[in-house]
């Protein structure tokens, strides 16, 4: 199959595009850097030309309320362009949990884009992840100071960005899911904990203090961001990631 990866360039765009290739398919990667712009829609018609599948694995510039304006206006783009060029399966990669986190203007933003996708005509599958362990030290670092790193005891259950890739490659190769998939990491911590395995993998000597009101995930209901129900469960742990 041709298959559009908008975003193509990114953390899990880049590894989507070289496992579906991988695979025997013709996946091409699209971003501003290829002259794609999904949020004006420069780009997109010439991008999806052919193509029999997209995955798009964009991500908002900032977490703020502006995140909510570029998920409706990419999706808005998406849609309007898939529908015209008839492709049969469009895919994007949301976040586990995210509906249940409405204190958090990304995940609304997330949740929105999830809708768009839900509520258009095209056939649809939607991948829903926990946090990468790519994205844990950005979470540790955000309420850092010289001497300590506060973080809430807000349970989190992350992933692998390698294991996400292949999960929504996998989804991409098949039939429209018409629904979510969700896929987790295999061990639950509380943030402070994952703080403290963290900076102690770096050598980092500073002290983590527990504060449930420090940092993003102050705003997260305890257990919002743990695997559900028939969750796929990845296989690579935080501690064998980091020993790598
Ligand atoms: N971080 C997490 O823990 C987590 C968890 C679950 C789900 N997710 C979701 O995973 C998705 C992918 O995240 P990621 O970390 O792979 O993102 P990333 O590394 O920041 O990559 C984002 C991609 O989007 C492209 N892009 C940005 N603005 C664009 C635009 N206007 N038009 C077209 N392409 C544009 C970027 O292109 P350039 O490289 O050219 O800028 C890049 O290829 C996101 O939607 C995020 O919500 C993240």
């Amino acid at each position: 199959m041709k298959i559009a990866v908008i975003g193509g360039t990114g953390l899990i765009g880049s590894q989507v595009v070289t496992i579906l290739n991988a695979n025997g398919h013709e996946a091409v990667p699209h971003s501003p850097s290829t002259g794609l712009d999904l949020l004006t829609g420069r780009g997109l018609p010439e991008a999806l030309r052919g193509a029999d599948v997209l995955v798009n694995l964009t991500n908002s510039p900032t977490f703020d309320d502006a995140s909510l304006g570029f998920f409706r206006s990419t999706m808005d783009n998406l849609l309007a362009a898939a529908t015209a060029a008839g492709l049969g399966h469009a895919v994007i990669l949301s976040i586990v949990g995210a509906d249940e986190v409405p204190g958090l203007a990304y995940y609304r933003a997330k949740v929105l884009q999830e809708d768009i996708l839900k509520s258009g005509p095209v056939p649809y599958s939607i991948v829903r992840a926990t946090q990468f362990f790519e994205f844990i030290d950005a979470a540790v670092s955000e309420t850092a100071d010289e001497k300590t790193v506060r973080l809430p005891a807000t349970l989190v259950q992350p992933i692998a960005s390698a294991e996400v890739a292949e999960e929504v490659a996998e989804v991409s190769m098949g039939h429209p899911l018409h629904g979510t998939r969700n896929i987790a990491g295999p061990d639950v911590f509380a943030l402070d904990e994952l703080g403290k395995i963290t900076l102690a993998a770096h050598g980092d000597h500073r002290i983590v203090v527990t504060d449930n009101g420090a940092g993003t995930f102050a705003a997260t209901p305890h257990d919002a961001l743990i695997a559900k129900d028939g969750a796929v469960i990845a296989k690579t742990t935080y501690q064998e990631w980091l020993a790598r």
